[in-house]
Parts: C-alpha cells; structure tokens; sequence
C-alpha cells in the first residue's frame, strides 16, 4: 500500500530561483530563509519519498485568466518548466507519476470534486522553486503528481473546500494498493501583496496563525472567505489555501518536523514547516 509519510510547506519566490542560480544561498539576504531547508533535506533523505504530490498555483504559464480551472490535476509521464519572464533558468523535465495521477482523479471525482485532468501540463517557478530548494544537487529524486489550485482569478475555492479536497486526495492515496512512499510538497504563501496601494503588505500575526493552525486545527482556517484572506494576508498571501488542501491530504492529526519563518525575501513573508503524518 502507499505510505503517506508527511509533507513540506514552502513559499515560491522567483527570486529564490535567482538566486540559486547565481550562487548566492551565503549571502546574508539568503542564509537565513535557506538555512532553513538543511533539516528538510535530511528528513527527506531519511524518508526516502518516491513520489511528490506537489500542491501549487499555476501563475499564467500552464492557465491563463481565459481558462482558469478551480483544481486541476496533473496526469501527463513528464512535465515541462519554461521561461516566465522571471529570469531563472528552466528545470530538466520532471518525471510523472501518471498511475497515482489517475488514481487521485478516480477518487476525488468519485466523491463529487470535479477536476480538470491535465495530460500535458507546464510547471512553473511554484513547483520548480521548491524542488530546487529540496534536492538542490539535481534533478529531484521522484516522480511527481502536480495538482494546480486557483489562487489567482476570482472566485478562488474556500479554505473549508481547500480542507476538503485535500481530505478526498488522502483517501485517494490512502486506497493506492502500490508500495511507494508519498510525500506532499505545497507550495507559496505566506502573507505577501505584489501590487496595488498595499503591494509589501505582510503579516507576521495572521501567517503565526497559520503555522500554528495548519499543524493540528487546519479547521481553524475554514472560517475565512477567500476575500478575508485576502484582507489578511494580501491578494497573492492567499497561496495558503495551496498548504491547506495539503494539510488536507496529511489526514487528521499530523506532528510538527521543523519550521522556519523570515520576512522578507522579496515582497513575501517566507516560510518552511515540515509535518509528520500520524
Ligand atoms: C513573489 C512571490 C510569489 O509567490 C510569486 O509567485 C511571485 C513573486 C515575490 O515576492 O516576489
Ligand atoms: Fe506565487
């Protein structure tokens, strides 16, 4: 049966994609937020995952605002990166993992979440970010399930619909008869504004809040409208919903691994939280 084992949090920045490309993870801008990501590597290197399900937001590179899906989920035996705009350099194809794809598909549309399947799908700086920053001497060492959730366009799915669909997922995986070891990576957040009058917006309260709730009261977060969310963690800060669908995946009590918050890298409040599943 497949063993889901536990997942890792973490912001997306381009700028993090940058900056590893130019060598500079000892600057002092850096150290901090990467240090980080030393006890991650070696829980991961304990751990020994086979597959990723990686829960991301797609920024206008695989969906643009004329189709904008509210949940998608990857299903194609490769996935591609490709230049955004950003300047950070393309990734080496990542391999799928099209067996639980479908497997996740079957079961959460079984239990009424009616996503789009992606056949072919492009990964942006929100899935290649963080699989640089897991396995930063290579290509990383799984095979993965991209599933894109919309934080972008308006109307976004709620935090308690986020909760639920992560659940459905975990019931998925839980049911997947293959031996292979399942980590979830969710990606974005925490609180951070791109644009407009409050663009810098963060708020080191509310994403406290978060860290704290996602561990074992990820319920906690279902109270909020999507537009509240906004209000307190700024209109990208929303990426949270990102980690709650994979809190959701990690099934109802999960132990807290390591955590690492610094503000700012860029425009965002940055963070790492690693969980354990029961
Ligand atoms: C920044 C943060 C993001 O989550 C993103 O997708 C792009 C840019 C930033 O802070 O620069
Ligand atoms: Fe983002």
């Amino acid at each position: 049966m497949a063993e889901l084992f536990g997942g890792v949090s973490t912001s997306h920045v381009p700028a993090i994609g940058r900056a590893i490309a130019r060598g500079l993870q000892g600057e002092p801008y850096w150290k901090p937020f990467l240090d980080g990501f030393v006890g991650v590597r070696a829980w991961l290197a304990q751990q020994r995952p086979d597959v990723a399900i990686v829960v991301y937001n797609d920024h206008g590179l695989n969906f643009f605002l004329d189709k904008m899906p509210t949940f998608a989920v990857g299903a194609a035996p490769e996935y591609l990166s490709a230049d955004e705009g950003w300047g950070i350099p393309t990734i080496a194809p990542v391999p799928g993992d099209q067996d639980l794809s479908w497997a996740i598909i079957n079961g959460v549309v079984e239990e009424e979440f009616d996503v789009v399947t992606c056949q072919e799908m492009l990964i942006d700086h929100a899935v290649t970010v963080p699989l640089q920053l897991l396995w930063p001497d290579g290509p990383p060492r799984v095979r993965i399930v991209p599933i894109c959730v919309n934080t972008v366009q308006h109307p976004l799915p709620s935090p308690a619909r986020c909760l639920k669909f992560g659940r459905a997922i975990g019931r998925a995986v839980a049911a997947y008869p293959a031996d292979v070891r399942v980590v979830v990576i969710s990606t974005g957040g925490l609180s951070h504004q791109l644009e407009g009058e409050r663009a810098g917006f963060i708020n080191p309260e509310f994403d406290a809040l978060c860290l704290n709730a996602i561990v074992n009261e990820p319920a906690r977060l279902t109270v909020y409208s999507p537009r509240e969310l906004v209000a307190l963690s700024g209109s990208q800060g929303v990426e949270i919903l990102n980690w709650i669908v994979g809190r959701g995946i990690l099934g109802s009590t999960a132990r807290e691994i390591l955590r690492n918050y610094h503000i700012p890298i860029s425009n965002t409040a940055a963070a790492v939280q690693v969980l354990e599943a029961a």
